[in-house]
């Protein structure tokens, strides 16, 4: 393990780190544009320039591996010269775009023109011309004249998605960037471009001009779509989301999220958010107050005699609430309700070898760790659902719409006409919702706390970024007013006192 020093820190690395890295992980600025960690190396940019000690001239620190007593500074005077140049000549063909750019506020070669530019140009002759603003796939935006011709994208597109759809066309001062013609850069994580695109010439359509990026806040979250867990960011403004961004977890997702993940915020924003806690009456679904749909519940699970008969009530949670909401709805059904009819089920969609999961939720495995399966004789789905033709179910309390994902959607839904109670607790409208006596509005995973455990076991924290709109309320919160409406005390102020819980009775989730 050789070790070195820059700017005046004596640093220890593993043996082949380049200086570059050994300079990031430990808080020493060295700028750069084509280096990405988890690309190959290109050194084509020459913005990451350091002076070695005894070495002849100045090297690129992304491809110099750091070598036993080696004496590097990355702020010297012949260093910051150099870097000055580098960025001139970056600057000669670069269109005076920034006012009206949409990557400004985290564009690299704004903020280190302001570092390391001149503040004047030297350049009398005329710009080099080329193709602005113009759909190179389904989701991106390409504007050839700020390209610096960094190659992240191309590497990416070869490294990543293996897909390749994107190269460099001629040569020198002549190359470009393009796709293979009739072939859009369209796969499946092609937004991710627009992320290491260091500058603001690959840019999300879906995104472009929608909000300044300086007035977005960012909250640290899990992708929902699929089971990976995918560490994500959610941007949010005047409480409405506009994005989401990936967060580097090297055990997770790296630094990447797939489209579908990252535009699935539209489902949260979207029109049939069920906002009100609404009661059946004839044909249709009235709004009422909490109070008042929790107390027609409880009678409703009670029956005529006041007495519950758990053998006829059905429980099914869903893969989409947190470790926290999943725990406590067994519960519930298994301590105020007294049955172990209790199941899940989880849509399958599909997969690829990069991040992509077969299970479209983000807690399918937290779910079968908190025991959201039918034990000690209990019933699952398929049982429930025979139960309700004989007349053995009478009561479902149904928490997700994840049935709506199998292929006897139908057959079920006829099913639900023979009960005498259905309670659907959910975010949006949807067949099943209209199907229900009682409909309770929940949170999506944004509007709340908690945690999922991805396919791999992990948990992981989800953080609110925006509020619930109208009346609806998390998961775990509805439960808990649930229960004490029907006299069975499971008061909880946060996610953090259930996990308590959790931690005490579920191995692996220890606090
Ligand atoms: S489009 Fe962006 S990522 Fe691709 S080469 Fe140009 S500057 Fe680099
Ligand atoms: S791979 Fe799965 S978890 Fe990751 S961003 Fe895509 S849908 Fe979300
Ligand atoms: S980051 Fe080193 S040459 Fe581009």
């Amino acid at each position: 393990m050789p070790t070195f020093t820059i700017d005046n820190k004596k640093i220890t690395v593993d043996k082949g780190t380049s200086i570059l890295k050994a300079g990031l992980d430990n808080g020493i600025k060295i700028p750069h544009f084509c280096y990405h960690e988890k690309l190959s190396i290109d050194g084509c940019c020459r913005m990451c320039l350091v002076e070695v000690e005894k070495m002849p001239k100045l090297t690129i620190a992304c491809n110099t591996p750091v070598a036993d007593d080696m004496v590097v500074h990355t702020h010297s005077p012949k260093v910051m010269k150099a870097r000055a140049g580098v960025m001139e000549f970056l600057l000669i063909n670069h269109p005076l775009d920034c006012p009206i750019c949409d990557q400004a506020g985290e564009c690299r070669l704004q903020e280190y023109c302001f570092e390391y530019g001149i503040p004047h140009s030297r350049f009398r002759e005329e710009k080099r011309k080329r193709r602005k603003r113009f759909s190179i796939g389904e989701h991106i935006v390409f504007d050839e004249e700020r390209c610096i011709l960094c190659r992240r994208c191309v590497r990416f597109c070869r490294e990543i998605t293996k897909t390749g759809e994107i190269a460099v066309f001629n040569r020198g001062d002549r190359s470009w960037i393009d796709i293979y013609s009739g072939k859009g850069l369209n796969n499946k994580y092609s937004l991710c471009t627009t992320d290491i695109c260091p500058i603001g010439a690959l840019t999300s359509k879906d995104f472009r001009f929608k909000v300044r990026v300086w007035f977005l806040k960012e909250v640290e979250s899990i992708c929902p779509e699929c089971s990976n867990g995918c560490n994500i960011k959610i941007c949010v403004r005047d409480n409405k989301i506009y994005r989401y961004l990936p967060r580097q977890n090297d055990k997770v997702n790296d630094t990447w999220i797939c489209d579908e993940g990252r535009l699935s915020y539209k489902k949260i924003l979207s029109d049939d958010r069920i906002t009100q806690p609404l009661i059946r009456s004839g044909d249709k679904q009235i709004p009422v107050k909490w109070d008042e749909a929790l107390a027609v519940i409880a009678k409703g699970f009670k029956g005529k005699d006041g007495n519950i008969d758990g053998s006829k009530v059905g429980g099914i949670g869903s893969p989409h609430s947190t470790n926290e909401e999943c725990f406590l709805f067994q519960r519930f059904m298994r301590e105020v309700i007294g049955t172990n009819n209790i199941d899940f089920t989880v849509i399958k969609g599909d997969k690829d070898n990069i991040l992509i999961k077969e299970e479209k939720a983000p807690n399918a495995r937290g779910a079968r760790d908190m025991r959201l399966f039918p034990c000690n004789g209990g019933r699952g789905i398929s049982d429930m659902i025979k139960g309700i033709a004989t007349g053995d179910i009478k009561i479902l309390y149904i928490m997700g719409r994840d049935l709506m994902g199998l292929e006897e959607k139908g057959r079920i839904l006829d099913s639900f006409g023979k009960l005498d109670l259905l309670v659907v607790q959910d975010t949006h409208v949807s067949d099943l919702s209209r199907k229900g006596d009682i409909v309770l509005p929940s949170a999506t995973f944004a509007e709340k706390d908690g945690t999922f455990t991805n396919i791999n076991g992990i948990v992981q924290c989800i953080t609110k970024g925006v509020e619930p709109p109208g009346d609806s309320l998390p998961d775990w919160e509805i439960i808990s007013r649930l229960s004490k409406a029907m006299g069975y005390t499971m008061e909880y102020n946060s996610p953090e006192e259930i996990m308590a819980e959790i931690s005490k009775e579920i191995p692996g989730y220890k606090l």
